[in-house]
């Protein structure tokens, strides 16, 4: 298969992320992808590790924004495309629990974790990880995890995903702006899963898992929510993490 982005295959990596982060001469080529078929030490939001099998996708590309930006509106991005591409794909109704995980009745279908890279503070690495399949699913997380091969009852290919995946990544990131755009925050609060509302908050080094009315995001792709007293209380993609 030909793609119209640069893409390589990697058989074992340990990160595509880290492969991409280690390679510099990729960071200003723009949408340079890189596929593992399986990685040794794959990440995931937070320091969390991401366990993904052979059978399953897990790739990450470089974005550099027109401009100097903020992760938090990449994630938006980032997070919108990936949901339209799969919702296309699988015809189920999905939703992005903040900042990007996309969601499927209450349980992640796939994770992206977008990381800058120190140059400048202008170019970004976005990472996919999309279950296709259960086989790699452990049984303790059947009840939070779930894959394209269980909501839909079909079975994908992984690198005609990938090529689908990336023109919808670059149809979406090709109108990048911040402040966001009205209607990418209306598609956005449109899609959001409210029912993700337990928000864990770094304090003082410390992940506190909290319960928030969650109200929508700002121009800035930040999390609006809303503290005991009732006034907004805003949170960034670096300082958020999800119950396991
Ligand atoms: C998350 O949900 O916490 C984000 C998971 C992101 C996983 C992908 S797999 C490809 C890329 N390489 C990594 O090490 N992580 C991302």
């Amino acid at each position: 298969m030909s793609f119209t982005f640069p893409y390589i295959c990697l058989e074992t990596v340990d990160s595509t992320n880290t492969y991409l982060k280690n390679h510099p001469e990729t960071w200003t080529v723009p949408y340079y992808t890189v596929r593992a078929k399986e990685q040794t030490s794959g990440r995931g939001r937070y320091g969390r590790s991401w366990i993904s099998g052979r059978d399953n996708l897990a790739f990450s590309f470089t974005f550099r924004p027109p401009s100097t930006s903020r992760l938090s509106a990449v994630t938006i991005y980032a997070g919108l495309a990936l949901r339209s591409i799969l919702h296309k794909i699988c015809g189920q109704k999905l939703l992005i629990k903040w900042p990007n995980d996309i969601i499927f009745e209450g349980k992640k279908l796939a994770g992206i974790l977008t990381e800058m890279v120190e140059n400048g503070n202008a170019n970004i690495i976005i990472g996919i990880g999309l279950n296709l399949h259960d086989n790699m699913i452990p049984r303790e997380w059947a009840n939070t995890v779930t894959s394209l091969k269980q909501i839909s009852n079909k079975d994908y290919e992984a690198t005609e995903l990938l090529n689908q995946i990336m023109n919808e990544m670059r149809e979406y990131l090709s109108g990048f702006t911040v402040p966001l755009p009205e209607k990418i925050i209306i598609e956005f609060t449109t899609y959001m899963d409210r029912a993700a509302n337990l928000v864990s908050i770094m304090e003082n080094g410390k992940i506190i898992k909290k319960k928030y009315p969650l109200s929508g995001i700002n121009q800035y792709g930040q999390l609006v929510t809303e503290d005991p007293s009732g006034s907004p209380k805003i949170i960034d993609v670096y300082e958020v993490g999800y119950p396991e």
